[in-house]
């Protein structure tokens, strides 16, 4: 089977590196050229672990993937067409700005000359795919091509994982002949019993927002709850517990902290309500979620200035600047808000990411950056784990509070015991608790 992926980021890359460790044939396709001359020599346009070896596998040895900035060629022979583009909030409203989407339809419709599957693997508003189909039919006959939905549930930070193992593969088909195709597709994955849920389209596209909107429904409930055992003395982490071991509920995402970010949640639960008011349902047990969680930043770093009594002048450290660990993907990163925050306050900024600096600084050049954690927190008078990487979880606070008075840290994702913080003379405040 020969496969086109059209772009290239987080999704794209992935998706075009895993099917060609299955062994299939697989041209990824991006309009950025300096990303394909870099893909072209192996190198990751971003940070994934695993994806450099994936890469250098199947470009230099199978020689299964191939990377370009034309369409052309590889659509011509492909037997499934992938769209992978960014599918972000429109600039001023929260409905999903679909251009690059419309674009690559059109550009399909161009080019293909053979029967092939057009599957949208971006996350699209139900109903986009048919409007897909639509497009296409401007230029195709109905009987050259059929369109699918196969939304894409992979995490950065543990993308190849999630997509060589992944919890269920969703198929939204119109019919018999497309259904067997994707069938065939996913096949390898019967080798560790992968459900397939076989769907209509509209219910696919459904059911992708669905899932990211109740996971952040779930964070954004555990940070009110947070907030309540702040005012009465409960701990949150025990309460996540208590409640999470309950099979109904579930242990994951019931970490309290300082909201959801990064470049899934915030732009799908908005993309979500959209498409619910434009349907006259209610879904206002979203919105409640959305705008608890937009007010949140303001609210933690407010805390943080109040707490430690920052004003204008004084220092802070920001210890992780990607919105999850594992990943350079700092797209609605809620750290970067804290930190814009305090600098229109007057606050200096310090920071440490070990793999997000470089996307960070380009945006964001009030950031003081510096070579590690210790650095970033040496000379400033609130220090503020942001981000729970792994190596943030084993810091020799020893080593940093050095007999300073009134040195406070702000342990927004819960990775340190407050009581073996607090002994060693650290002002501690951590979230819900
Ligand atoms: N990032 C994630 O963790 C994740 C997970 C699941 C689903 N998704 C969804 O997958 C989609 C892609 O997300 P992403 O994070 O990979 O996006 P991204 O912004 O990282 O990458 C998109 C790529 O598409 C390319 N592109 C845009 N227009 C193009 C065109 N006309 N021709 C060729 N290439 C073009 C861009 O140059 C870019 O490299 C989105 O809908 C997103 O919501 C993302």
């Amino acid at each position: 089977m020969k496969l086109t992926i059209i772009g290239t980021g987080y999704v794209g890359l992935i998706t075009g590196a895993c099917f060609a460790e299955f062994g299939y044939e697989t041209v990824c396709v991006d309009k950025d050229i300096n990303r394909i001359i870099e893909l072209n020599q192996s190198k990751c346009p971003f940070y994934e672990p695993g994806i450099e070896e994936l890469l250098n596998k199947h470009l230099n040895k199978t020689k299964l993937l191939s990377f370009s900035n034309s369409l052309s060629q590889s659509a011509e022979s492909a037997d499934i067409i992938f769209i992978t583009v960014g599918t972000p909030s429109k600039r001023l409203e929260d409905d999903a700005d679909l251009s690059f989407v419309w674009d690559v339809a059109r550009e399909i419709s161009n080019n293909i000359k053979k029967y092939c599957l057009i599957v949208t693997k971006s996350t699209v508003p139900v109903g986009t795919t048919k409007q897909v189909k639509q497009l296409i039919l401007e230029k195709i006959d109905e009987n050259n091509f059929d369109v699918v939905s196969n939304p894409e549930f992979l995490r950065e930070g543990s993308a190849i994982n999630d997509f060589m193992r992944p919890d269920r593969v969703v198929i939204g088909c119109e019919n018999q002949k497309s259904e067997n195709i994707m069938r065939e597709l996913y096949r390898p994955l019967n080798l560790n019993e992968t459900p397939i849920i076989s769907t209509s389209i509209e219910s696919s596209e459904i059911i992708k927002y669905a899932s990211n909107s109740f996971l952040a429904t779930k964070i954004s409930f555990i940070n009110q709850v947070a907030n309540l055992c702040e005012q009465v003395g409960a701990n949150i982490q025990d309460v996540a517990k208590g409640m999470g071991i309950d099979k109904r509920i579930g242990s994951k995402f019931l970490h309290a902290g300082p909201g959801y970010g990064g470049s899934c949640f915030p732009k799908d639960v908005k993309a979500f309500i959209n498409t619910a008011n434009k349907h006259n349902v209610d879904l206002s047990i979203l919105s409640a979620v959305n705008n608890f969680n937009d007010q949140r930043v303001s609210e933690i770093t407010n805390k943080i200035i109040a707490k430690s009594n920052l004003s204008k002048g004084d220092t802070a450290a920001i210890l992780g600047l990607s919105f999850k660990p594992n990943t350079d993907d700092i797209r609605d990163s809620t750290s970067i808000k804290i930190g814009k925050i305090l600098n229109e306050k007057g606050i200096n900024v310090k920071s440490y990411d070990p793999v997000a600096m470089d996307n960070a600084k380009k945006e964001n050049p009030f950031l003081t950056l510096c070579k590690n954690a210790y650095e970033a927190c040496e000379d400033v008078k609130t220090i503020i784990i942001a981000t729970e990487w792994n190596e943030f979880r084993a810091l020799d606070l020893k080593k940093i509070v050095n007999n300073k008075n009134n040195l406070c840290i702000f342990d927004l994702r819960n990775i340190y015991k407050s009581e073996e913080i607090k002994e060693l003379g650290f002002d501690y405040f951590g979230t819900g608790k």
